[in-house]
């Protein structure tokens, strides 16, 4: 890994990449939705100042090598819609935690299962980590849904443990090893050779 500046990651429909002091409108557009940061751990960014700061601590915590957030934007035109992240990694036990989220408009496309898809490939396969976390609160059905696809085993349900603008929140703790990636790509590959096969067997006559 280059610590001076995040790669970019290609996807079939996305680019994840740094994020920079041009996306900040776009970063705020995000970030200030309150249904967006509906089950955030902290409140929706009150102003275009304080996304302004954000992005530069999100430069900040990439030097200290405790953030390592990228920014998600559409390959036709390179927009900001979203960002995903890894952070308190920790590089004795090759864990590390995971957050996302996308701009309301582009919700409902598939865009967080194709990055996620990538960028964890991405952690296992070159950060060399053992272990990815997720924290999600149990009302975020569509968090949920996502980490459940992508293999995250559900794996404990803390209590109270959120305090954001006066809300208690529960927390619900996913994880997903190494091991449980290998397996899920395994089969994914295995159910694309049985369609694929079939495809071969519906085309003869
Ligand atoms: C969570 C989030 C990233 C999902 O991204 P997305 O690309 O829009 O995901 P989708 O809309 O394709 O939904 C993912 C799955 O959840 C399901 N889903 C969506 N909304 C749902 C709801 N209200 N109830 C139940 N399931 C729901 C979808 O049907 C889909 O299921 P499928 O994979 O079987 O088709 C997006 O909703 C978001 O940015 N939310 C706000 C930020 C956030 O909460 N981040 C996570 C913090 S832990």
């Amino acid at each position: 890994m280059d610590w001076e500046r995040l790669p970019t990651i290609q996807t079939d429909r996305l680019l994840l990449r740094w994020i920079s002091a041009e996306d900040v409108d776009d970063f705020y557009a995000i970030y200030s939705d309150p249904e967006v940061m509906r089950y955030w751990s902290t409140p929706p960014l009150p102003d275009r100042n304080a996304a302004s700061t954000l992005v530069r601590e999100i430069h900040e915590g990439f030097k200290r090598r405790e953030l390592l957030k990228w920014g998600i934007a559409l390959r036709t035109d390179d927009k900001l819609i979203g960002s995903v992240t890894l952070f308190k990694p920790d590089f004795t036990h090759r864990r590390v935690e995971i957050g996302y989220a996308l701009g309301r408009p582009h919700w409902g496309n598939g865009y967080m299962h194709e990055t996620l898809n990538t960028l964890l490939t991405y952690a296992f396969d070159v950060l060399d980590f053992h272990r990815i976390e997720a924290d999600v609160d149990p009302r975020n059905a569509a968090s949920i849904r996502t980490l459940e696809r992508l293999g995250f085993q559900r794996e404990g349900y803390l209590r109270e443990r959120w305090q954001v603008n006066g809300e208690i929140q529960d927390a619900l703790f996913y994880g997903l090893l190494q091991s449980d990636w290998e397996t899920v790509k395994a089969v994914e590959s295995e159910n694309y050779g049985a369609v694929a096969v079939k495809g071969v067997g519906n085309s003869l006559p």
